[in-house]
């Protein structure tokens, strides 16, 4: 009788308020069009703030690079045409020598994290050697780049994205880690890139859920160039991510 009362109610429910089949159907594939305009649009935004990251580096690097070079040479035109008796006006005008060679630097330094330009001028695998040299010496970890992809020219939009993706990978070693030791091995095979990443550090949990944006960004960048990413690891085990990018039309 029980069964009967509940059977009912449920019939009744679904009459009532679920919403016929085709309705269904048409929200599960609105959901479906509005995930996929997401999508694109976040594909395009990710193009505007890596042009505008270019645009950026470049006026650093040019204009203001130039300009503090320039207060450079006059600085040390100036210093050259004051006397050594002149002891406090030398003792300045080597100051602005000394700063404008340390802000120099500092705006290199900058254009080059911004968007580094050895990514467009000598593209990907250069610009990934310059990365890991640069970890090293920022960070000490032990760090070894392999690859065997001479002579293939992959796309900017590829190329931004593995760069973008392993820059990711570095910091979130370096930030959660402790890890002695990273290995990245990035080969073309079969018209594929591939690429792992491994550290010896702590691991992780991968079940346990966070509510973080780096991770979700480079499985976003993947999804975009229609690749695929897995990241393995364990408490204690280290991490290995992987991913494989179709590179041929
Ligand atoms: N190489 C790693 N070693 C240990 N834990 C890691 C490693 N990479 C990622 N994790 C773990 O996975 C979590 C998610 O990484 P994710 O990059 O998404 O976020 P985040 O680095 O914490 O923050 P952000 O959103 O700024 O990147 C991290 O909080 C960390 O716990
Ligand atoms: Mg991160």
């Amino acid at each position: 009788m029980c069964i009967f009362r509940t059977f009912f109610i449920l019939l009744f429910y679904d009459l009532l308020f679920k919403p016929p089949y085709t309705e269904r159907k048409k929200m599960q594939e609105d959901m479906i069009n509005i995930n996929a305009q997401l999508r694109t649009l976040s594909a395009h935004q990710e193009k505007i703030r890596e042009e505008e990251r270019k645009r950026v580096a470049g006026e650093l690097h040019d204009e203001l690079g130039q300009l503090i070079t320039s207060i450079k040479i006059d600085a040390e035109w100036l210093n050259k045409k004051i006397g050594d008796e002149e002891i406090e006006l030398k003792k300045k005008t080597q100051d602005i020598i000394q700063l404008s060679s340390e802000t120099a630097k500092k705006v290199r330094h900058l254009a080059q994290a911004l968007r580094p330009s050895i990514l467009d001028d000598m593209g990907l695998i250069p610009a990934l050697e310059w990365q890991f040299h640069d970890f090293k010496s920022r960070t000490g970890i032990e760090a070894e780049f392999y690859h065997s992809v001479d002579g293939i020219k992959l796309s900017e939009e590829i190329s931004t994205h593995v760069f973008r993706i392993v820059q990711e990978s570095l910091t979130n070693i370096i930030r959660h880690s402790k890890a002695k030791k990273v290995i990245c091995d990035m080969t073309i095979h079969n018209g594929k890139l591939y690429l792992f990443i491994k550290d010896n550090g702590v691991g992780f949990n991968i079940s346990e859920k966070k509510n973080t944006f780096g991770l979700l960004g480079i499985k976003e960048r993947i999804k975009m160039v229609g690749g695929t990413f897995t990241i393995n690891s364990d408490l204690g085990q280290g991490t290995e991510s992987s991913l494989e990018i179709p590179i041929s039309n």
